[in-house]
């Protein structure tokens, strides 16, 4: 899929009768005495006589956050509809968050799906956060239908903020724009079924967008991948007649002043192999390489944005099957690197795969390592189905959950406790892959993780296992399937780091 058609407009109602939008789309506030018009709504007033936010509670509005209403102009401007679409409360200083104005345009992109032309005033509250919350909530998957439905609104005309430069704006338009379609290059990712998405196929995709967008590619296939000893992926992968593989995709500008590796783990489907998993809902597991998804998207966004850094993804594939061929509870895996794993339960597979290209990202020496994963139930038990656990070296790990709480997407910094390395002791090999408990699963999965990190090295490690697919029903710039979170979030990092070190 890709993104409406988004061009910015001074916001007239001379500029909105030229682009022959259908629909004008402004944001009311949830105020105590029933809605308030956001900031930017003074043409739909004008159709209405200056009395849009009385028609509106005649109506039942309240401006909470994500109500539609769409009201007939009757030819008094441009647009035949005014769509209000609410923003919830403001602040104390009658002020709403960017993460308000996407959920607001992307509840609004949805409704107007069937519609070609928008003209939307959200952008003068908040330009990037409405173009992210229009490209997300226009987005649909529908390469698998033969009837694909109402088709997303085409073209989007987004008023200009008041305050800034117009070249400021359309700086911000491009950059925005690019982040919404590296979401939706992960999102499209998730969202391909496992019988079309497998390691080989994964990679052969992810050639053509390195090749597209002038990026270094490598793949280890499985003979590749045996000659240089990654145990890890090999002992995952061998159980499905997919074998697995390994890419590193790089970007690498003239100037970088530092070095980012991003791992993402690529279980294109995860059937917990001879451990194997109930049969209820084991389909959600096509989306158990949204973190590869993620870390494809974002290399491919650091280099439309032109980051100074130079970024590597490293991404290990595999398939995760019983068989005759599986590995099975009881192996001991030698990993790349040299330390042996004790396999207790070959459902804990992530790990393993993720262990492989950890140390190998390791390797290159890179100044920070930001891996993230599908990798814990007990993620969705521990924060639930928006927030993502954030994990790794104290200070980056908090810096990073912070920022993807600013981005919108949710996180959580969560601790690596030390005593759950003993519990990873094995009867016979350097660690086990599993405790013998359910108790702080997500945190025993980053303890497991830590183990490979080379040392000193600053790292963050990303459990999404629960936000990386939405099971339940739309809201805001969300569809039901694969989200493409964490990729806002890192390109943020990756922007902070550009600005701040
Ligand atoms: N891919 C799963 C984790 C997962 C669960 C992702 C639910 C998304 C939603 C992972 O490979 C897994 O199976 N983890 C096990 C680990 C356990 C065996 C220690 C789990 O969480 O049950
Ligand atoms: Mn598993
Ligand atoms: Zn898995």
């Amino acid at each position: 899929m890709t993104v409406p058609k988004l061009a910015l407009s001074e916001n007239s109602e001379s500029a909105l009768s030229k682009t022959r939008a259908e629909v004008l789309v402004v944001g009311t506030i949830e105020g105590t005495d029933g809605p308030e018009l956001a900031p930017g709504s003074e043409v739909a007033d004008a159709a209405f006589d200056g009395k849009l936010a009385e028609v509106l509670t005649t109506v039942g509005a309240g401006g909470k956050a994500e109500e539609i209403v769409k009201l007939p102009t009757l030819g008094k401007i441009g647009a035949g509809v005014v769509l209000a679409v609410g923003l919830g409360k403001a602040d104390a200083d009658g002020k709403v968050t960017a993460e308000q104005v996407r959920r607001a345009s992307g509840a609004a992109a949805r409704a107007l799906a069937g519609t070609d032309r928008v003209f939307t005033t959200l952008s003068a509250i908040d330009l990037q956060a409405a173009v992210e919350g229009t490209a997300l909530g226009a987005y649909v998957f529908t390469e698998y239908r033969s009837e694909p439905g109402a088709a997303p609104v085409a073209k989007v005309d987004l008023a200009s903020p008041a305050e800034g430069t117009v070249k400021d704006h359309r700086a911000t338009l491009k950059a925005a724009t690019a982040i919404a379609e590296s979401v939706i290059i992960a999102r499209d990712l998730i969202n391909t079924p496992p019988n079309d998405l497998y390691p080989a196929s994964f990679a052969e995709r992810a050639k053509k967008l390195a090749e597209e967008n002038g990026l270094e590619f490598e793949v280890l296939d499985e003979k590749a991948l045996k000659r240089k000893g990654f145990g890890g992926i090999l002992g995952v992968g061998v159980g499905s007649a997919r074998q697995p593989r390994l890419l590193r995709i790089g970007y690498k500008p003239a100037k970088a002043s530092k070095k980012i590796a991003l791992v993402g783990k690529g279980i294109t489907f995860d059937s917990g192999g001879i451990s194997i998993k109930p049969a209820a809902g084991m389909d959600h597991m096509t989306s158990d390489m949204s973190g590869a998804a993620g870390v494809l998207a974002s290399v491919v966004l650091a280099a439309k944005l032109k980051y100074p850094l130079e970024v590597v993804a490293h991404i290990p594939l595999a398939e995760n099957l019983p068989s005759g061929t599986s590995y099975r509870p009881g192996d001991v895996l030698s990993m790349y690197g040299g330390k042996t794993v004790e396999v207790l339960n070959t459902d804990a597979e992530g790990r393993l795969v993720l262990a492989d290209a950890i140390v190998r990202a390791g390797e290159e020496n890179p100044d920070y390592l930001i891996e993230t994963s599908t990798l814990t139930g007990a993620q969705v038990v521990a924060l639930g189905n928006r927030t993502a656990g954030i994990m790794g070296t104290d200070e980056f790990r908090d810096r990073v959950a912070g920022i993807a709480r600013a981005t919108g997407e949710g996180g959580w910094a969560m601790p690596l406790p030390d005593e759950l390395r003993a519990e990873l002791d094995s009867r016979l090999a350097d660690l086990a892959n599993v405790t013998g408990n359910r108790w702080g699963g997500m945190l025993a999965a980053g303890v497991f993780l830590r183990e490979f990190v080379a040392e000193g090295l600053t790292w963050v490690h990303i459990d999404i296992a629960g936000p990386s697919f939405n099971t339940g029903g739309p809201w805001g710039y969300t569809g039901k399937g694969g989200t493409g979170i964490p990729v806002r979030t890192i390109a943020a990092v990756l922007a902070d780091i550009a600005d701040n070190g």
